[in-house]
């Protein structure tokens, strides 16, 4: 599939009664990895979730795959979007190799993605380190093939070096025609990765633009935003 993936036109939604995102626009192509970036509570992980269905919308209009969504999460995934939540999302009861059969998808594709897994498949996921934790998650996520991908802050807390293994294979999905958008705190990190980004602050988006343009004027964006 090619083109729009996900278009967001002013969506809102909330806690409560306490708004948490504001007339939010955004759009993801096929082929295309976007950065939302902002401060600690801007509403990066409301959008995220608003957009994937776990969180209900209080207004705007979320098209998907070429539909008008409203339905539940469990339809949007099957339809191709994963989410990849700021918790890890592993069974950090379960091996590694068992984490993988629960993808839906082969061990093969996962372990190709992600050979460091190979030596684990026997361990507990809850006993590998972090980062492993991290590629195992998105080992699960990608095997299923989804169309557009939503990871929440994958590099919380993670190494460098892990942080760009991530982020390669998430770059090399895109590339595949997947769709990609990557939440971060650590802006100069996720527009290294992403063709281009929305700035949120306080639950709107207040800045976007191409990764290189949002580059060279960094400083004012983080004086202003981050
Ligand atoms: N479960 C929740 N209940 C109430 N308020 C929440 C909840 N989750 C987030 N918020 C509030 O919504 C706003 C946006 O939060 P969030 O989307 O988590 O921001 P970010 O991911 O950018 O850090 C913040 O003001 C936060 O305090
Ligand atoms: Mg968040």
């Amino acid at each position: 599939m090619t083109g729009r993936l996900i278009e967001v036109r002013g969506l809102c939604a909330g806690y409560g009664s306490v708004s948490a995102i504001v007339d939010i626009d955004l759009e993801l192509d096929s082929g295309e990895m976007v950065a939302l970036l902002g401060a600690n509570g801007a509403g990066k992980t409301t959008t995220l979730n608003t957009i994937a269905g776990v969180i209900r919308q209080t207004e705007g209009v979320v098209t998907m795959f070429g539909r008008r969504e409203t339905r539940s999460v469990s339809r949007r995934a099957r339809d191709g979007l994963a989410l990849l939540p700021e918790q890890r999302a592993v069974f950090m009861g379960l091996t590694v190799r068992e984490n993988l059969i629960m993808g839906h998808g082969g061990i093969d594709y996962s372990l190709a993605l992600f050979p460091e897994l190979e030596g684990k498949l026997a361990l507990r996921a809850g006993l590998i380190s972090g980062g492993e934790q991290q590629m195992l998650a998105l080992a699960r996520t990608l095997a299923a093939r989804p169309r557009a991908i939503l990871a929440d802050e994958l590099s919380l807390g993670l190494a460098p070096r892990i942080v760009s293994r991530l982020f390669g294979v998430l770059s090399a999905a895109a590339a595949d025609g997947a769709g990609v958008i990557i939440v971060e705190q650590h802006p100069r990190t996720a527009l290294k990765w992403a063709d281009r980004a929305y700035v949120m602050r306080r639950g709107r988006i207040e800045v976007s633009g191409a990764s290189s343009d949002l580059l060279e004027r960094m400083d004012d964006i983080t004086s202003l935003y981050l």
